[in-house]
């Protein structure tokens, strides 16, 4: 039944529509087991018993009869029967925990991603969730940036593919009838991925068509595909903090991209108007932030004791307010909430659906096809008939679900020496913790030494421990903890073959580890089925297929450094170039250690016979590429083959690569594939000066290829 939203709004006071712009915390709720637990900051917040009783949403609340305690309070005390919208951070996964998202991002697999959203949300509605605060899509570029591990990588297209996948997984088709879905929240609007230097909440500063370009289209991307809430980053864009960014909000976000939906500010980010220096308090903090577009203030109160006074001034029109509560009382509408408050939650499905063989399955399916093979000098895949050592801190740890896991049990994730052990008998694994994260003791060397000793090869799981990323986990040095390389090092006088495993939220700076050891395998952080899923793999029982969608940086110093980078006037590897003046380090390459794009399988593939339809390509005849992939190798293998397009003379400088397409196949031994791409006129438009999307008439290369590094040029003309 559709209701007359309007005819509450008219029967609230004003008081009780303020309060519906506000998410509190769990303890702020009578049914939670926090209840009245308010101190430190919540304590400060002056929230009375009559603004918990109007408040409009909770967030971090999960569990079905808690959500079911939760409203049936609030009904009972709400003088008009709104219910509440329970919002969390259901990010990757639930209880059943997918690799992080920048691990999804290496599947390149869009229906794994969505089917990781689609599970996510089922636990999460069934456990009384409404609303998660995902997809992050934030373009990302600088690994120093602990936040990189919830983004999917460093390139506008794939992002946007993602941003795509995860919203249709968490939302499926129609909320209203789907109740194992929920809605999604798109973060963190906008460009929250440019921080410089890497330190998280810090100033962002780009032009027009950098954000257009590169940090944009996946928020867009999010929007197109139904998402139906946003919410603001903590930086600036262009000197104004984003949740007080009325460019952003109100001309770009609801007059451009017309978004009729919800946005959210992120947590506190209203009241750090005030120490981003645009608020002189927290009544201007709150006008710029209504004024601007924030619907909802996450956490602080700036609404609630400002914007009434600010009404009853005619500072704020209290119009905007209506607006506001009427977008939030439309959402809660289309979740059914007025109907069934209760919605999914259901306690006894939440039993059999939570954490269940089938999601568990699937979270060991997604973490196969993550964790990305970097190097591999012929060790792998193990053999089962030789004596292993399993040394370092990741050896035995559930710290392998990566930030933003709150819901997950470290204790039920399949750690690495359980995983292996399903794959040897018990006396030819050993294992050793060898040193922790950042410590190390004589009695863990010797142990370690000791089972090396004895081993025919040495598996090293190493990596950086959960708080080592994620929000407010930055580093400016990030190679492996000291004692992690040292270990290496001390191991490699036994001249054993060994293999690292790594564990970690970031592309890494790999000297010490790269260059000492025979194979690398990155798993991130890989999930509850993280061991289950490397030991496949190491194993061969599943063929890695992974390829990074974020570059490994040879050192911190050349960072950003990213694929779809301009040439410069004076590019280093140019035919005619100087020997000295040109765009260059003295002491370090400028490539990466790693490209984008770039994965190892244990089989190999050869390109060849390239081919394009033809010299020109029209408006009305798009150009088809092809390529043939064989499996030179002896076992089966997937491939990610990768379409970059250049336009070599833009209206304004254009990136040397740019993501176009990709392809992933499965080829047997032996067997070969000819791979064809349709390529038109739309996908070489870009903004020009004017900020006009167009595509420039004139010489284009078109790239083809395994990684962003090797690949085959195809020339080509656009005429128009
Ligand atoms: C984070 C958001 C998150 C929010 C709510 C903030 O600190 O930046 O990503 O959704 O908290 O938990």
């Amino acid at each position: 039944m559709k209701r007359q939203l309007n005819s509450y709004i008219q029967q609230m006071t004003l008081e009780e529509k303020i309060a519906q712009l506000l998410q509190l915390a769990v303890p702020f709720f009578e049914g939670t087991e926090s209840a009245g637990q308010i101190t430190g900051p919540m304590a400060a917040m002056g929230i009375t018993d009559e603004t918990v009783r109007n408040t409009g949403s909770v967030l971090g609340l999960a569990g079905a009869q808690e959500v079911i305690n939760v409203q049936k309070a609030h009904l009972r005390s709400n003088r008009l029967g709104i219910p509440l919208l329970v919002m969390a951070d259901i990010v990757h996964g639930y209880k059943t925990i997918f690799p992080v998202p920048l691990a999804i991002g290496c599947s390149w697999d869009m229906e794994l991603a969505e089917k990781s959203a689609a599970i996510a949300a089922k636990e999460a509605s069934v456990s009384g969730v409404h609303v998660t605060f995902a997809p992050m899509v934030d373009l990302v570029r600088d690994p120093r940036w602990g936040r990189v591990m919830e983004s999917t990588g460093e390139d506008p297209y794939l992002n946007s593919q993602f941003a795509r996948a995860f919203v249709r997984g968490f939302q499926g088709s129609d909320l209203t009838k789907e109740t194992d879905r929920v809605a999604a929240c798109v973060k963190h609007f906008a460009a929250y991925g440019a921080a410089e230097g890497g330190r998280d909440y810090n100033t962002v500063d780009l032009s027009e068509r950098q954000l257009r370009e590169f940090y944009l289209p996946a928020y867009q991307a999010a929007l197109d595909e139904g998402c139906e809430m946003v919410m603001t980053s903590f930086n600036t864009v262009e000197g104004i903090p984003a949740s007080g960014n009325k460019r952003l909000m109100r001309d770009l976000l609801r007059e451009e991209w017309k978004f009729d939906g919800v946005i959210i500010s992120d947590w506190g980010a209203v009241k750090e108007l005030i120490p981003h220096g645009v608020a002189e308090d927290e009544a201007e903090a709150a006008r710029k932030a209504i004024h601007a577009g924030v619907d909802i203030e996450m956490m602080t109160t700036c609404y609630m004791n400002h914007l009434a006074d600010l009404v009853h001034s005619q500072s704020v029109d209290e119009a905007l307010i209506d607006e506001a509560v009427l977008r939030i009382l439309q959402l809660k509408e289309k979740l059914g909430l007025f109907d069934n408050p209760y919605r999914g939650a259901d306690p006894e499905r939440e039993q059999e659906v939570v954490f269940c063989e089938d999601h568990r399955a699937a979270a060991r399916e997604l973490a196969t096809k993550s964790c990305v093979l970097l190097k591999n000098e012929a060790v792998l895949p193990l053999r089962p008939e030789q004596h292993m050592a399993l040394i370092g801190p990741f050896a035995q740890s559930g710290d392998i679900l990566g930030p933003w896991s709150w819901l997950g049990s470290k204790e039920k994730a399949v750690q690495l020496y359980d995983g292996l052990k399903t794959k040897l008998s018990t006396s030819q694994l050993t294992v050793a913790s060898g040193c922790g994260i950042e410590t190390e003791t004589p009695e863990q060397w010797e142990e370690a030494w000791k089972a090396a000793s004895e081993a025919d090869v040495i598996i090293l799981a190493l990596g950086e421990d959960s708080d080592m990323s994620g929000e407010a986990g930055c580093r400016a040095d990030i190679r492996l903890p000291e004692v992690q390389l040292r270990l290496i090092e001390k191991l490699k006088p036994l001249g054993k073959p060994m293999v690292a495993v790594l564990f970690n939220g970031r592309p890494l700076d790999l000297h010490g580890v790269y260059d000492q050891v025979d194979a690398v395998l990155e798993a991130w952080y890989p999930g509850s089925e993280g061991g289950a899923a490397i030991a496949d793999l190491l194993f061969g029982d599943v063929q890695p297929s992974a390829r990074l969608t974020m570059s490994f940086p040879y050192s911190v110093g050349q960072i950003p450094v990213y694929y779809n980078s301009f040439n410069t006037g004076r590019p280093k590897d140019a035919l005619d170039a100087q020997v000295k003046y040109v765009s260059q380090y003295l002491d370090i390459p400028n490539e990466p250690l790693l490209p984008f794009g770039f994965g190892l399988s244990y089989t190999t593939f050869t390109y060849s016979d390239a081919a394009i339809s033809a010299d020109t390509m029209t408006l009305e005849r798009p150009l088809h590429l092809t390529m043939k992939v064989t499996n030179t190798g002896k076992t089966a293998g997937e491939e990610v083959v990768q379409l970059y397009v250049r336009d070599l003379a833009g209206d304004v400088v254009r990136p040397v690569k740019e993501l176009k397409d990709f392809r992933k196949i499965e080829l047997q031994s032996g067997e070969s594939q000819t791979v064809t791409f349709t390529l038109t006129e739309d996908q070489l438009r870009y903004y020009h000066a004017d900020l006009q999307f167009a595509s420039d008439a004139g010489a284009f290369t078109a790239f083809i290829g395994p990684n962003s590094r090797d690949t085959v040029e195809l020339g080509f003309r656009l005429e128009k």
